[in-house]
């Protein structure tokens, strides 16, 4: 299976097309369909789906357009299409329609696992449908094919100082990597637009595919002596990030991984990593260029900087109020943080109203594998704790906490405290999301992006002489 499949995902031009891929499928008719083969089947479904929704309802609202909502970061405007995940405001987000709860109990695992593996999650996310475990496996196989990267990005990560924030380095190296891009290959040799997603699809899949070696190295420098281990080729994508950041020995920590590399993977299309890739891939960016300007956006600390912000902000709280604080001298801790006009990192949302189901996944987790290290403890206590507050101070339209506000304790636990390191977890996650929309933005022939603007001048003039 593995040598048969490592045959197809040779990123070789001409099996870039699907036409050169009809004689593989005939013979290996036996075998599972490949991600890819798959693809190539929903795509033209897909595309005449879409040319009906636009000829029944194309002309229908999805609603209207406030001064406030054009002042006010465009929340609440209704002017995206994202395939792979909607997000409910009080139910948390749903994969292709599958809850977390629903996605950790059917997405395959691997053998001695029982977290859901992410390479299942990206067939979800891409194909809308649960792979097979073999299918899980061949992605895994494929991940692992695809996983070195140039000489020249090693160097470009060496030279870079440790005091170079993660994200920034991880931002630059996955810039670099455009070097090998099929899709803006492609495009200087003038392929049709109609085979645009082919190209797209094999890019999204090298950058998935290396992130874990460049994320790896920059850990390896940043923390450690510089020594990347190899990939192990039979291995699962969570497994071989866990090896290159050097806890692999560790069963749970790998578990810990499929977990988180499932839940950060995507968030619907409006948050700020997934529009930018959306947006800079409009402009026939190349995947590579698009997900680095991505991940500068998941470097701010309202995104995902957050999970980062959390760890510093308890570990300030430890310093000021001790160890094992009372309730009420953390609830003064809290009110301090907000009457310093600053923000209680890992509480609020722009969409949920509720309890981030992805922070209670992690919650499981470590009522399972963790209940009695206290900084969890700490954790859990600020859950009863900062909703309250946030209430009573009463500018936070949603008091509950978010998926960031429980990622670090996680790692901590495991021994992985750089805290800074933690937004490039959630980076390599957010590629499956992103990459998987993009790759659907190009097969469905989606325009460059060119929303309208007006200046306060405009606005002040459109509605002059009109009551309140
Ligand atoms: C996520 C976040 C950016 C959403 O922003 P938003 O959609 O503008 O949130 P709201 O509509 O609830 O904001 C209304 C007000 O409450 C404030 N607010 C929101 N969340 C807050 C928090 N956790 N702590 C303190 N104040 C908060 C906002 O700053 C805003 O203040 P303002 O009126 O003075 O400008 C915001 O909740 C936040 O900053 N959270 C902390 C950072 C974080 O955890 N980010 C990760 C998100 S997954």
């Amino acid at each position: 299976m593995r040598s048969s499949s490592f045959v197809i995902y040779k990123p070789a031009l001409k099996q870039v097309f699907p036409t050169s891929y009809v004689g593989i499928t005939r013979l290996y008719a036996s075998k599972p369909k490949t991600l890819k083969e798959r693809l190539s089947e929903l795509v033209p479904e897909k595309q005449e789906e879409i040319k009906n929704i636009k000829k029944e309802h194309g002309a229908k609202s999805l609603g209207n357009v406030t001064v406030d909502m054009a002042y006010g970061g465009m929340r609440g405007i209704k002017g995206l299409i994202w395939e792979g995940s909607v997000l409910d405001p009080d139910e948390g987000i749903r994969f292709r329609g599958y809850t977390i709860n629903e996605c950790r109990e059917l997405l395959p695992k691997a053998d001695d696992g029982e977290e859901p593996l992410p390479e299942g999650l990206l067939w979800l996310l891409i194909t809308g449908e649960i792979p097979s475990k073999e299918q899980v496996q061949a992605l895994s196989a494929e991940f692992a094919a695809r996983s070195a990267i140039p000489s020249f990005v090693e160097d470009l990560i060496d030279r870079c100082p440790n005091t170079l924030h993660p994200m920034s380095q991880f931002s630059l190296a996955v810039t670099a990597l455009q070097h090998d891009s099929n899709f803006a290959k492609a495009y200087q040799t003038g392929v049709n637009k109609n085979e645009y997603w082919l190209y797209l699809y094999e890019d999204a899949m090298d950058l998935i595919s290396k992130l874990p070696n460049v994320a790896g190295r920059i850990y390896r420098n940043v923390y450690k002596d510089g020594k990347v281990p190899p990939i192990e080729p039979d291995r699962d994508y969570s497994y071989n990030l866990a090896k290159i950041l050097g806890y692999s020995d560790n069963k749970e920590f790998v578990e810990l991984l499929r977990l988180y590399l499932t839940i950060h993977s995507d968030h619907e299309g409006g948050n700020v990593s997934a529009h930018t890739t959306r947006l800079v891939g409009s402009a026939l960016s190349d995947p590579f260029l698009a997900f680095s300007a991505a991940l500068n956006g998941l470097a701010g600390p309202l995104h995902g900087l957050a999970n980062q912000e959390v760890v510093r902000w308890i570990f300030h709280m430890k310093d000021v109020i001790g160890e094992s604080p009372s309730d009420e001298t953390v609830k003064e801790y809290v009110w301090n943080t907000l009457k310093s006009g600053k923000v209680v990192p890992g509480y609020g949302h722009a969409v949920l109203r509720k309890t981030d189901p992805r922070y209670t996944a992690q919650r499981d987790f470590a009522l399972k594998h963790l209940p009695n290290d206290p900084l969890f403890k700490l954790v859990s206590q600020l859950y009863n704790i900062v909703p309250g507050v946030l209430l009573e101070h009463g500018r936070t339209k949603n008091p509950w906490p978010n998926v960031d506000a429980h990622s670090g304790v996680l790692l901590q636990y495991y021994g992985l405290v750089e805290q800074n390191y933690y937004t490039v977890l959630f980076g390599v996650s957010r590629s499956l999301g992103v990459l998987s929309q993009l790759i659907w933005d190009r097969a469905l022939g989606f325009p460059i992006e060119r929303p309208k603007s007006y200046s306060s001048a405009l606005i002040r003039k459109m509605f002059e002489g009109q009551q309140q």
